[in-house]
């Protein structure tokens, strides 16, 4: 689908380090819905495309609102969102779509939040209100000073419980934390890699219909094993990929044009339907069974452990 051309409608002060970005029609029209946890894509210079979650409310029609935090080792998104992007300027955005959709059956939601991980979340909170849904979220940053939606945390009394490094704070206790919650709660996270794999430690044990989780970086090395060939369906090539490079990388350097953004395996804009082959993925997008069926894979991270792929391009 086409890109939406969105303006930045305003820039906020987030947290240190965090700006929230509130993104409308140009023609004050409204947007494409979103459901909780969704994300949207941004196409920004130099060929970059950032995925950001979502974070408004979904009854919310006529704007999206996103948290970029500065990220040091930055290839370009966030450096320029935080440096260069100003209000007014018009912006190509993709989606939304949602690989963390909210199970809104469930009786009671607990949420466990690290960092910017708390964006996605924030969205979901204002959902389960409307729907009446009992809610609690555990919130963990480094310091009050970066961490964002603090202010709007704070109008939910005790169902949030907030945890800060710089502040002595201890870890929060993930095994604890599921222990205690109501009977068939349904458990989400966000937030950096550690506490993303102690949440799924926590989690063990249950129901995987009742955990859900999000991860904004990559758990796994990505493939680059190469000694395959990939065929392209569609255009008749074959693509050697080589030792020290990704599918992705083979097909760029071919000077063939494929979507992607994150690299990493982690927002889904390179899926890439499969028609022979097996993938080795390394994603973090597909469930275990979309991983079984290998219908589709994440070119930008994953490989190959058959000699040869059919790819649909
Ligand atoms: S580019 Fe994000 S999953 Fe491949």
């Amino acid at each position: 689908m086409a890109p939406v051309s969105l303006r930045i409608h305003a820039i906020a002060y987030g947290a240190d380090d965090v700006l929230l970005f509130d993104l409308r029609a140009p023609a004050r029209g409204g947007l494409a819905p979103f459901d909780a946890g969704a994300h949207i894509d941004l196409r920004l210079p130099r060929g970059i495309t950032r995925s950001y979650s979502l974070l408004n409310d979904p009854a919310e029609r006529h704007r999206y609102v996103i948290g970029v935090k500065r990220e040091p080792e930055s290839r370009g998104g966030s450096a320029w969102l935080h440096g260069d992007a100003r209000v007014g300027a018009l912006i190509e955005v993709d989606g939304p779509s949602n690989h963390f959709a909210l199970d809104e059956s469930a009786p009671h939601v607990v949420f466990i939040a690290g960092g910017i991980g708390i964006t996605p979340l924030w969205s979901m909170v204002q959902r389960l209100e409307h729907l009446g849904t009992p809610w609690t979220l555990h919130y963990r940053a480094r310091s009050r000073r970066g961490a964002a939606l603090v202010d709007e945390l704070a109008g939910h009394g005790d169902r949030v419980h907030l945890s800060f490094g710089d502040e002595g704070a201890p870890s929060l206790d993930l095994a604890a934390i599921v222990a205690a919650a109501p009977e068939g709660a349904h458990f989400y996270c966000c937030g950096p890699v550690p506490m993303l794999e102690a949440f799924e430690a926590a989690c063990a044990g249950l129901d995987p219909a009742r955990v859900h989780l999000e991860y904004f970086a990559a758990k796994e090395a990505p493939a680059t094993e190469g000694g395959f060939v990939v065929h392209l369906a569609r255009s008749g090539r074959t693509i050697p990929i080589a030792a020290g490079c990704t599918i992705l990388d083979a097909l760029q350097a071919s000077g063939v044009a494929v979507p992607s953004s994150c690299q990493q395996g982690v927002c889904g804009i390179c899926e890439t339907a499969v028609l022979a082959g097996v993938p080795d993925h390394r994603d973090l997008v597909l469930s275990e069974q979309e991983r079984a069926a290998g219908r589709t894979m994440m070119i930008c991270c994953s490989g190959a452990t058959s000699a040869e792929l059919t790819l649909d391009l």
